[in-house]
């Protein structure tokens, strides 16, 4: 059972998937979405397959499919579906097998939510080393990057969090996140929930609050770091980076180990996904677009205009100000600092 984000912020409703296809559809229409997360659901996906007694490797191969840029739906699928290959290995029966799968899932559940822990504090204290005056922080994120994303509180957004907590965060800007109102609809949501001040601003607006000196440190999560440490982030986050640049602000990257790939070297290999471009050309669910649901738009351009619609953007490594880790923070960013928080990570790794 997940909560359907799909629905957000006018509803909250569950959506229970019963098989690996119902699965496949909530990943691909967004209901599940967000790096950290998607890992999970891939994990509890193979889970699933496996107490149906079902091709455990085809559903790994169709769930890994379902989305292709954030590194973490594979890892989850892999690890999980290679806890049950063991204990099949081993001669366990498929019942036995499949409880062992679930049992990796939950534990990949659990150390995200410990994770997320961690890079909350590392994260603040980053930010309070780099922004020492009294004040506190103006922060601007882009997308949604907490507890819906996440086992625990999230990313990006559990580092803002803190900052509240710790009467630190003078101001949270929510770019809205075109064309899917990931800000909007969710992070107004959660720092709604969670009595943050903060404000939406069309994502155009970024460049004149920057302009206004009104941002201290922008805070964005990751769905796939390259090993020379380029991030694929929602769209809209390498513009970010350079405004940022352009007006001596950090820009922080806030991610689980989970998210680097040191298997692909850098930016240029991340595979972008392209998403239809009716949810560019019409104000709608992203439902509509990928299982053409019923869902009606609203036209925002003429019958038939052609979009370019990618789902995600690549800021490379010398825009970015620090990685922030479960297990610290790399700053400058660099291959070498990269690899040394991977390898002193207590992840599974999955080869
Ligand atoms: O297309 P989405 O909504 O799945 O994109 C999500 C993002 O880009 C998030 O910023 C990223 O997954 C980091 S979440 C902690």
């Amino acid at each position: 059972m997940l909560l359907d984000q799909t629905r957000l912020p006018a509803e909250e409703a569950e959506l229970v998937c019963t098989d690996v296809p119902a699965l496949v559809r909530a990943i691909r229409t967004l209901a599940v979405r967000g790096a950290p997360l998607l890992g999970i659901a891939g994990a509890y996906g193979v889970a699933l397959a496996a107490a149906r007694e079902e091709d455990v490797a085809s559903a790994a191969e169709l769930l890994e499919r379902a989305r292709p840029t954030a590194v973490n739906l594979g890892y989850g699928v892999r690890r999980a579906e290679r806890a049950y290959r063991e204990a099949i290995g081993k001669g366990a029966d498929p019942e036995r097998a499949a409880a062992l799968a679930l049992a990796e899932a939950r534990a990949l559940h659990r150390e995200d939510a410990e994770a997320s822990g961690h890079m909350a504090r590392y994260g603040l204290a980053l930010l309070d080393e780099l922004l020492p005056g009294g004040g506190g922080h103006r922060l601007l994120t882009h997308c949604n990057t907490g507890a819906l994303v996440s086992g625990g509180e999230g990313t990006a957004f559990a580092v803002a969090l803190a900052a509240h907590r710790g009467r630190r965060l003078r101001q949270l800007w929510v770019d809205e996140t075109r064309p899917l109102l990931q800000g909007a609809r969710l992070t107004a949501y959660e720092a709604a929930r969670n009595g943050m001040p903060y404000s939406l601003l069309t994502d155009n607006a970024a460049g004149s609050l920057f302009a206004a000196g009104e941002v201290d440190a922008v805070l964005i999560g990751a769905d796939r770091i390259a090993a020379d440490g380029s991030v694929a982030n929602k769209v809209g986050s390498y513009p970010l980076a350079v405004l940022a640049k352009y007006h001596h602000v950090p820009f922080i990257v806030v991610a689980p180990t989970t998210t680097v790939d040191l298997d692909t070297a850098g930016g240029a290999s991340i595979i972008v996904e392209q998403r239809p471009g009716i949810e560019v050309t019409e104000l709608t669910s992203p439902r509509a677009g990928v299982a053409g649901e019923d869902a009606v738009g609203l036209p925002v351009a003429p019958v038939g205009t052609a979009a370019y619609n990618p789902a995600f953007d690549v800021t490379p490594p010398e825009l970015i100000t620090a990685i922030v880790t479960e297990e610290g923070a790399v700053s400058p960013v660099t291959g070498v600092g990269l690899a040394e928080l991977c390898a002193r990570s207590s992840q599974v790794t999955i080869s």
